[in-house]
């Protein structure tokens, strides 16, 4: 499966979402939108509104990791307004189950995020009921935090499940992913980079965007866990 890569917006400029989704149109595979409610974690961003209006505005696959308390009562209205993908914390589920094939009966797919402190083998066998697994590499909140090493061996942990059942769920990072960071992440098992202040904190959002797609192929192409 190919690399993907998907800018985070929460390091872009709010008043101007358009042009800074456009900035990355031509060179990423998705746009991630960190969506935060002030209760699941201490920061307060954007929602559905936004969302549906961005929608109107890019071609690019909406990517939407839910930092929310209550995400079995809002992650479908999320994925019938048009997001490609859905990614709810295991940590605020009441029903994952549930939650989870409500997204893809809404047509997104559903991706399960767990936080650096939380195990990935608890989820095993929801597997089958998800996209993506979403591996926090920094605490969830905020963007320019630093990338946590300690979550690389629960990634290679969690490459070694995900090859067991197939090696069809993407394993997405997110947190401190630049160009000191990503080979490490390719290396350990990811396939999918979130990058927000790398990529938006840069002069040249879209060059960015391939550089760290060149470095996130050749480690990739190197990693044991491809061969
Ligand atoms: C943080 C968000 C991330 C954030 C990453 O809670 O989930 O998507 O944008 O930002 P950087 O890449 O700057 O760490
Ligand atoms: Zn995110």
């Amino acid at each position: 499966m190919a690399v993907q890569m998907a800018p985070s917006i929460l390091s872009a400029d709010f008043a101007r979402l358009a042009d800074e989704a456009a900035a990355v149109a031509a060179v990423a595979d998705w746009l991630h939108v960190d969506v935060m409610d002030y209760h699941f974690v201490p920061n307060l961003t954007i929602g559905l509104p936004v969302v549906e209006a961005l929608l109107k505005h890019t071609a690019l696959p909406l990517d939407c990791h839910l930092m929310i308390s209550e995400p079995d009562r809002w992650a479908a209205g999320y994925a019938e307004a048009g997001a490609r993908n859905v990614t709810v914390h295991a940590e605020a589920l009441q029903s994952p189950v549930r939650t989870l094939r409500l997204i893809r009966a809404a047509g997104a797919r559903a991706g399960l995020a767990v936080n650096p402190a939380t195990a990935v083998e608890p989820y095993e066998d929801l597997l089958p009921e998800v996209d993506m697994l979403l591996l926090m590499t920094v605490e969830p909140g905020f963007g320019g935090q630093s990338f946590l090493d300690i979550v690389l061996p629960k990634l290679r942990r969690a490459r070694a499940m995900v090859q067991r059942h197939g090696g069809s769920v993407w394993l997405q990072v997110d947190g401190g992913v630049g160009d000191d960071t990503i080979q490490r992440c390719a290396d350990a098992g990811a396939d999918v980079f979130v990058a927000g202040s790398a990529v938006y904190g840069s002069d040249n959002p879209a060059a960015a965007v391939q550089a760290l797609r060149r470095q996130a192929e050749q480690a990739t192409g190197r990693a044991a866990w491809r061969h």
